[in-house]
């Protein structure tokens, strides 16, 4: 049985927690006295205004971010530098002739650079849109193309990806170059000089609850990635999962684990803890179940947010680890973006004494909606309950709510909160499709138990879930197909005890190739230089040819169902 919070925060010493009743709050709920508790001057909002300069107003000196970077190296910013710096890069994207709701990308690692850019980037009224550094050549020249950006900001280490794909671009006017060491950048733009020559001092646009903010690329069934854009308004939302959820308070340290190439990575690793004005933890490098226990103990974390990949990872790694560590600073824990197993739930208890509390929420809703609190007793593998303020269903195929408890059917949630989604860009048929039955249709299954918890089921589609990130099979097989030797490809998510799911990758080769190891392990290759680590193919296995239906549609559920040795289903439409 896992001790329930509420158990664990009575304890001396231990903070009360925001959301103390959650039927109460559920009852009484209303964003305007969320809003009510920002500054939103003159009923404008600016998500950078809420996050960084009314902090710096009242209080100057309160440490926005402690980072540390993959060398070890330590650097501190009160809200006050962070109002400056920012400041100096909206003067800087506004000398470009950078205009309000224009596309600024940013590829980059987690250094403070990227977080005074995408906050600097609002300031200016630009559409901010960072990508996840792991990428390769071929994912991000496809974001910036279906976005338009204007401009690239990017580090010496990344740039090589971007000029071979500069040409490609007609969009992108500028590339702007952050090197820490302040070496040469070439032809392409100085952050470091550009900001040293640019006043402290800016005007931040005056933008409204529904302009452009922030786009994050999120994959579907078929097709390129969309662009799911959200607005300054979603602050409110941020803001509130923040307080109620995240359970943050001002003394808070807090860490989130994720990469803002992802939009935990910005609505957890930028806007809600820098609405609440707490102090957030950076990290540039990426997993070492040593190393962040050290982190977790050398700045004193108190609430930690990570995923269940993490959290297996940091379970095969032992119980040894974390009693090496004093762990004593930590107050609060969660996971986010794949089901966390009861296991993964249990094994923070032991190891730590706190339960990993699961939430449950997607680009397109840009906050959490579904979560376990700190009030609430915990069902470890149940995702929670809603937010108060949101209204959440399973429905069935005719998008009427199913009342019957633990029936599954579709997760929907009834639309109008503050951060949802305002468009695909370039895309409102699709977007328009999210959309039935005065429902946001999630493509999530799930259920419902008796008491108005939420158990989550799987995805009604076929995008992979590899430790926590999304990847859309279509961007996987458009790139293997261009290889001389596929005449066809088909990419399935394969169940795996770590990630959740690994891509995996299935070909049938064009006449005169031979399905040799030689040119699997070309493929492999091939795919993870256009695509990067992250999104290419860990296995790729050689048929004869592929499954298809008879309009010629390749069929993964097949493939898939053929992979696991499961019964193959409906294959009344499987060409002859
Ligand atoms: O399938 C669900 C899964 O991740 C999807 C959203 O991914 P993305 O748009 O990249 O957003 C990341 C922000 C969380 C969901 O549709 N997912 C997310 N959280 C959970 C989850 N699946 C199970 N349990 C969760 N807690």
């Amino acid at each position: 049985m896992v001790m329930s919070y509420p158990e664990i925060a009575k304890a001396p010493g231990r903070v009360p927690p925001n959301l103390a009743d959650y039927e109460a709050l559920r009852r009484g709920w209303s964003w305007d006295a969320v809003r009510a508790e920002l500054e939103l001057p003159g009923g404008l909002v600016n998500q950078a205004n809420e996050c960084i300069d009314r902090h710096a107003r009242r209080a100057p000196d309160r440490l926005a971010m402690i980072w540390e970077g993959s060398d070890g190296r330590v650097e501190r910013l009160t809200f006050e530098e962070l109002r400056r710096l920012t400041n100096r890069f909206a003067n800087v994207l506004r000398e470009l002739g950078i205009a309000r709701g224009d596309r600024v990308f940013f590829f980059a690692d987690r250094i403070p650079e990227l977080y005074v850019g995408v906050f600097g980037a609002l300031k200016a009224g630009a559409i901010a849109a960072p990508l996840f550094s792991a990428f390769g050549p071929e994912p991000v020249a496809e974001r910036v193309r279906r976005a338009d950006g204007v401009l690239m900001v990017t580090t010496p280490r990344l740039l090589a990806k971007i000029e071979a794909i500069r040409a490609d671009l007609p969009s992108l006017q500028h590339v702007m170059v952050i090197d820490r060491e302040r070496g040469a950048t070439g032809a392409h733009l100085d952050y470091m000089r550009l900001m040293d020559g640019a006043a402290d001092e800016a005007a931040i646009e005056p933008t409204g609850a529904e302009d452009w903010s922030l786009m994050h690329f999120t994959s579907g069934t078929t097709g390129l990635p969309k662009g799911a854009a959200h607005v300054h308004g979603a602050v409110v939302g941020h803001y509130a999962t923040g307080k109620y959820v995240l359970d943050l308070h001002p003394d808070d340290v807090y860490w989130c684990t994720a990469d803002p190439g992802w939009v935990t990575g910005t609505s957890y690793g930028m806007f809600a803890p820098w609405s609440n004005g707490v102090t957030q933890l950076i990290y540039e490098g990426g997993f070492g179940a040593g190393k962040w226990f050290e982190l977790i103990e050398r700045h004193r974390v108190s609430v930690w947010y990570t995923a269940p990949t993490a959290i297996r990872m940091l379970m095969k790694a032992g119980a040894r680890i974390p009693q090496q560590h004093d762990l004593s600073s930590l107050r609060y824990t969660m996971s986010v973006g794949e089901p966390l197993n009861p296991e993964g739930v249990v094994w923070g208890q032991e190891a730590f004494g706190l339960p990993f509390h699961d939430n449950w929420w997607q680009t397109e809703t840009g906050a959490i909606m579904i979560a376990n609190y700190p009030s609430v007793p915990i069902r470890p593998g149940s995702m929670g309950k809603p937010l108060p303020g949101i209204e959440a269903a399973i429905i069935d195929d005719e998008f009427r709510a199913i009342d019957e408890p633990m029936r599954e059917g579709q997760l929907a949630l009834r639309p109008g909160w503050p951060s949802m989604f305002r468009t695909y860009w370039k895309d409102e048929e699709r977007y328009a499709s999210r959309f039935k039955g005065g429902w946001y249709l999630t493509g999530d299954r799930a259920k419902r138990d008796a008491d108005g918890y939420y158990w989550f089921v799987g995805r009604d589609d076929d995008v992979i879930n590899t430790a926590g990130h999304l990847v859309g099979p279509f961007e996987v097989e458009s790139v293997l197909i261009e290889h001389p030797a596929v005449a066809e490809a088909g990419v399935i998510g394969k169940p795996d005890a770590v990630a959740m799911e690994i891509v995996k990758a299935f070909v049938s080769l064009k006449d005169g190739f031979a399905p040799t190891e030689e040119l699997r392990r070309e493929l492999v290759g091939h795919a993870r230089q256009r695509l990067g680590p992250g999104v290419a193919p860990r296995e790729i296995d050689f048929l004869p040819t592929l499954p298809k239906t008879r309009s010629g549609k390749i069929m993964r559920r097949l493939l898939k169902a053929r992979e696991l040795g499961l019964p193959e289903g409906d294959t009344s439409t499987l060409e002859d």
